[in-house]
């Protein structure tokens, strides 16, 4: 059954990460409709830190030397219940940044954060498609990954047109595509509040 509401009563935590670095970015706009869209029980924390990663490299992948924003990649990701990606498309694909975030979190192979983590993916492009290429990509990269990926597709084209803003507050042109995306986000905070119940169930076994 899908309780709206998890048993336990802190909020499913879900982590947003952009994959633009840019400043006005449209799919950082794209994040906070998210934010509103998002169930009742749920909460977006983001993170920033992608222009912080240094270049996946293995000879640096140490506590030592993988750098403080590596670090707190990881426990961000292990600390919340789901992911939320939004990323811009580039050249048909994901932008370098989100991809060496991707290559960050799924270390140490078998166990990195990612690894059992849901994870969707959306986005906005200034193109006609929305950058579905870039999103098929990432869910692909994602679940290689070892995430447990929402086979759902959210796409915003012609982002330049799709975003208006009153009072500070971002939401889209198109009201109509949001229960659409309200679905896929239900989905993937219904994937949290599961992981959340079989945790509280073993830690109740156990005791
Ligand atoms: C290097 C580069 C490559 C791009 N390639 C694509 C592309 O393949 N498909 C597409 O729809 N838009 C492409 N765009 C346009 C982006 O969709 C547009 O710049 C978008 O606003 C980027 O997202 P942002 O606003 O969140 O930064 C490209 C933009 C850049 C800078």
């Amino acid at each position: 059954m899908s309780a709206r509401i998890s048993n336990n009563s802190t909020p499913i935590r879900v982590l947003g990460i952009v994959g633009s670095l840019r400043g006005g970015s449209h799919n950082a706009r794209l994040m906070e409709v998210a934010r509103r869209a998002l169930p009742a029980d749920a909460v977006l924390e983001t993170w920033g830190g992608l222009g912080d990663l240094p270049h996946y490299n293995e000879d640096i992948d140490t506590p030592e030397t993988a750098g403080h924003a590596a670090g707190d990649l990881r426990a961000a990701i292990a600390s919340a219940d789901v992911l939320l990606l939004v990323t811009p498309e580039y050249n048909g694909t994901i932008p370098g940044v989100l991809k060496n975030a991707v290559d960050w979190a799924s270390r140490p192979a078998g166990v990195g954060a990612l690894k059992g983590k849901p994870a969707a993916a959306i986005g906005s492009s200034t193109g006609q498609f929305g950058g579905v290429w870039a999103q098929a990509d990432l869910r692909r990269s994602l679940g290689i990954a070892g995430a447990r990926v929402i086979d759902a597709e959210f796409a915003v084209p012609r982002a330049a047109e799709a975003f208006v803003e009153h009072d500070g507050e971002v939401s889209l042109a198109d009201e109509s595509v949001l229960p659409a995306l309200a679905e896929l986000l239900e989905s993937l905070v219904e994937e949290g509040r599961k992981n959340r119940s079989a945790r509280e169930m073993a830690t109740a076994e156990a005791a």
